[in-house]
């Protein structure tokens, strides 16, 4: 190779005779060759852990140095992966919105005081209430999940609350499904379900997200919750609320002991009969028949609602077997139909101070309230009314550090 860039550089004027330039382009050759081999070979290597790298530094491999890492990824990315540009696809950079968004004073009534249950306990005192939170998203709603990283689950304060989460989705069949993967990569936290992202198979995101909760001992943490992208979550707010709040009925004690569905509720009377025939998922399952098995029930409304951990361990139990095809929007009818067939004795908490649209956020008025200290879960907002409200002065306590933007 030393005589080769000689040659090159010092008859860079004289014209090569023929069979110096037969040398040197069998040499080029020679070289392409083991570039390519080198290239191959540095795949095979690196292929699993390709996606890690996109995320944070690995553990140096056999005591090598970390700068050969990137090395490696970048002579990944640059040659073979043209056709998917596996860089460019996903847009890492965080959310940056303005101020303009944030909902109108109108939405907001702090007129009375703080309540008792709302001071943040000593933190010292107790363990963090553990919750395994399934946010229902869709591949294409990348905005809306940046904006649930950045406003409600970065710098929970773990000593009150330890949140263990997944973006629950199924695939598109376009161009998302890849970005999606690449964000996968990155942030580590989404779940991509073996099923088509369809409306009418909302039944059984349900079924599976409930399975996801079940995938740990339900003696390992509190609650399994289950939130939409377009919900606001007070997590520190909700652990206090979950613990403290004098609920009607009073609470039983211990998720992990006992049954405990909390949310807003409605009511229905629909029962299913589970048909185990998975061919064609798309078909709702068949109505149980008129009788005494079709009483009403509640429900939770699906943008957020919590299952105890005990509950979860009883719907997912040897023996049970849940009807899971059911269409949007009855998809959350369901997890009434689960709790009052297979939960017997679950205190139901309808919680509708905590859990609500605000004004202005529902084609129903009756269905609104204004957004105040019980505010928890905040329905049908904005990305950038999420940054508004993680501003607030108000919740201020219920982050470890002030929002950087
Ligand atoms: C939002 O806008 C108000 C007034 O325009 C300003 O006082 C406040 O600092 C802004 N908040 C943030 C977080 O940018
Ligand atoms: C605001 O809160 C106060 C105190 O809870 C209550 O009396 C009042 O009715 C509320 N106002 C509205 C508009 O809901």
């Amino acid at each position: 190779m030393g005589s080769l860039r000689s040659n090159y550089s010092t008859s860079g004027r004289t014209p090569f005779s023929t069979r110096r330039r037969a040398i040197l382009v069998g040499a080029a050759g020679v070289f392409l060759f083991a570039l390519v081999l080198l290239y191959n070979h540095l795949k095979a290597l690196s292929l699993d852990r390709a996606t890690s790298i996109l995320s944070e530094p690995l553990p140096l491999p056999d005591g090598g140095q970390s700068e050969e890492i990137p090395a490696t990824k970048s002579s990944t990315t640059s040659d073979a992966t043209e056709e998917c540009s596996w860089d460019s696809i996903y847009d890492t950079s965080p959310l940056e919105l303005g101020n303009s968004s944030a909902m109108e004073a109108s939405v907001f009534n702090f007129t009375a005081s703080r309540p008792e249950w709302l001071v943040p306990p000593p933190r010292h005192l107790q363990e963090p209430l553990v919750i395994r939170l399934g946010i229902i998203s869709h591949p294409r709603e990348f905005e809306r999940r940046k904006a649930m990283r950045q406003y409600v689950l970065a710098d929970l304060p773990t000593q009150e609350v330890t949140i263990q989460y997944r973006f629950i989705m199924g695939y598109t069949g376009s161009h998302d499904d890849l970005r999606v993967s690449q964000e996968r990569a990155l942030h580590r936290d989404i779940i991509v379900l073996d099923q088509e992202e369809n409306t009418d198979r909302m039944g059984e995101k349900r079924w599976r997200m409930l399975k996801w909760a079940a995938d740990v001992p339900g003696s390992t943490y509190d609650y399994y919750m289950s939130a939409d992208t377009d919900a606001f979550l007070r997590l520190a707010a909700l652990a206090r609320r979950l613990r403290r709040y004098k609920t009607r009925p009073a609470l039983p004690g211990n998720p992990r002991e006992t049954d405990i569905m909390w949310g807003q509720m409605g009511q229905h009377g629909l029962h299913l009969v589970p048909n185990p025939d998975e061919s064609h998922p798309q078909i709702e399952d068949p109505e149980t028949p008129p009788g005494p098995a079709r009483f009403w029930y509640q429900y939770p409304y699906g943008f957020g609602f919590l299952l105890s951990s005990h509950l979860v361990d009883r719907l997912v139990r040897p023996g049970v077997v849940l009807p899971h095809h059911m269409h949007y929007p009855s998809d959350d009818v369901l997890l009434g139909n689960w709790v009052a067939d297979w939960g017997e004795g679950t205190t139901v908490v309808n919680d509708i101070e905590g859990f609500h649209d605000p004004i202005g956020h529902h084609s129903d008025p009756s269905n609104t309230f204004p957004v105040d200290w019980d505010t928890v879960v905040t329905h049908h907002v904005k990305v950038g009314e999420m940054r508004g409200l993680r501003y607030m002065k108000e919740f201020e306590d219920e982050w470890d550090v002030s929002p950087a933007s």
